[in-house]
């Protein structure tokens, strides 16, 4: 494909209809995870506009900051803690419409409002990173942002 991000200009589930074969076309050949992440984060960032697209990956029973884009973040969350902690254990995506309503959210940015985290599984279902994703702005992510992402992080 080119090297250039093609943003359609209609509503979300037009862009990520756009964006999915995209994606599909930048990491189908290419093996290496990080980066496959790198180039994800970046292309759902440039599309929507969002506070902080990025990755968290599993790495001895804790996620480590992966490949994102937007300001700095926690370095290392552990398991069962905040949204992305919560999204690993329960193997489970988490929507998240107001942060402050969610116990024990890490705040890693008080400019970030609502949040989703969708699991990354391997071949053998094993969940190896969460895609983390946060808004500036209340109540952004809904089942349509679930469903694309969740189909995005299972082409990974
Ligand atoms: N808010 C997240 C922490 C990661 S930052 O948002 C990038 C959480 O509670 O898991």
């Amino acid at each position: 494909m080119s090297e250039e991000l093609r943003i359609s200009q209609g509503n979300k589930e037009e862009k990520y209809a756009a964006l999915l074969p995209q994606i599909k076309s930048v990491v189908e050949d290419e093996p290496d995870l990080i980066a496959c992440m790198a180039n994800v984060a970046s292309m759902l960032h440039e599309t929507f506009g969002w506070w902080w697209t990025g990755f968290y990956r599993v790495v001895n029973e804790e996620l480590v900051l992966g490949p994102f884009q937007g300001p700095m973040a926690c370095t290392r969350i552990r398991r069962g803690r905040g949204v992305c902690g919560t999204a690993w254990d329960k193997d489970e995506t988490q929507v998240v419409p107001d942060v402050e309503k969610f116990p024990g959210h890490i705040a890693c940015s008080s400019a970030s409002r609502s949040e989703i985290v969708v699991p990354v599984h391997d071949k053998e279902g094993q969940v190896i990173a969460v895609l983390d994703i946060d808004s500036a702005e209340l109540a952004t992510f809904d089942e349509t942002d679930k469903e694309w992402l969740e189909k995005i992080a299972s082409i990974l």
